[in-house]
């Protein structure tokens, strides 16, 4: 296994906004083998001291590596906001060339960098000289289907400096519809000598190994099938490196896991923030289980931390007996 910037594992779990805050970076960590990333940074927000953005940023307290990644369009911003991430425990720093959002693309930033790789070539550079840290940077297949260039994209990063570089095999027109194309992310493993991981649709551990073997990629990234399952990446994590697949998780572990993440949500944003924002996780951790429909109904009616708590125990202690 090609040790990424001396990570660990060969699987990561994906920058998602909204979602890879602390907690769930925590339920995705717990004694599991699986590189972090934090959700994405604006690189003006935080030289700005923008207080929500700040926390993000901040990783100290976390036992774990954490990768922060920026995103943005002006390479003084990204060196300057490199500094303060590198203050705030960022393991290593990430750049996001990949964003589809609108807001984000009209700003220049995100995916729009693959039509520029005159002004991406010098983020990157800039952000590398701001610290010791390294940089990797995450990006597309492509702008649109007329416009493929993640092999070339993935050799300015290289030359520019960066230490890995991580491609999801969808153009930004695509958006996160249609497959992701795994021949397009092997064409960029063998257009660079830095490190790749491949990323788009991973959902199982054989998946994984087969994408792998495929595109000899170093490495895999999961993102939305862990939404309501961050055992997953670990899951990927040990049958790539015993062959064996991790038994089925029970309700009692989902109730637990799950808890567990409500409870850390409280510390984090207090407690009726965490219910609001547990709703969208409980969704997807129900997902699979009976009667879901109508226990979400009921969830994202309660707005207060004890009957939360006690809305899941008594929806997944139902699911244990039946
Ligand atoms: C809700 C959501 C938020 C996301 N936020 C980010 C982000 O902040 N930075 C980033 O580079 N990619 C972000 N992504 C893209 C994912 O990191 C990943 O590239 C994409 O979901 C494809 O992987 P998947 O098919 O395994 O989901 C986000 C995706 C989703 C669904």
């Amino acid at each position: 296994m090609t040790k990424i910037i001396g990570l660990n594992s060969n699987v990561f779990l994906a920058p998602m906004a909204g979602i890879t805050d602390y907690p769930f970076r925590k339920a995705v960590a717990n004694n599991r083998n699986v590189n972090l990333f934090s959700e994405m940074v604006a690189v003006n927000a935080i030289n700005r001291k923008n207080p929500k953005t700040y926390r993000i940023a901040d990783v100290r307290n976390e036992p774990y590596p954490v990768i922060v990644q920026l995103v943005g369009n002006d390479p003084y911003l990204f060196s300057e906001a490199a500094k303060l991430v590198a203050d705030l425990g960022a393991y290593s720093i990430d750049i996001n060339m990949g964003c589809p959002v609108k807001k984000i693309v009209a700003n220049n930033s995100g995916s729009a960098l693959m039509k520029d790789l005159c002004l991406a070539g010098r983020i990157i550079e800039s952000t590398v000289r701001a610290t010791p840290l390294k940089v990797s940077v995450k990006f597309r297949k492509g702008w649109d289907n007329e416009s493929v260039n993640a092999p070339q994209f993935a050799q300015m990063c290289e030359a520019s400096g960066a230490s890995f570089v991580t491609v999801h095999g969808r153009t930004r027109a695509q958006g996160y519809s249609g497959q992701a194309d795994w021949d397009i992310i092997g064409k960029v493993k063998d257009a660079v000598k830095i490190p790749v991981v491949g990323n788009g649709d991973v959902s199982s551990p054989p998946f994984a190994k087969q994408a792998m073997e495929k595109t000899k990629v170093d490495a895999v990234m999961v993102g939305r099938a862990a939404l309501g399952n961050p055992y997953l990446p670990g899951q990927i994590a040990d049958y790539l490196a015993s062959g064996i697949q991790s038994a089925p998780v029970s309700a009692v572990q989902v109730k637990e896991t799950l808890l567990q993440q409500l409870a850390d949500m409280a510390d984090y944003y207090g407690e009726n923030m965490a219910v609001a924002i547990s709703r969208k996780h409980v969704c997807w951790y129900s997902k699979n289980f009976r009667d879901a429909k109508r226990f979400r109904e009921t969830y994202t009616k309660i707005s207060d931390y004890p009957t939360a708590v006690q809305a899941i125990n008594d929806y997944f202690s139902v699911q244990e007996r039946g």
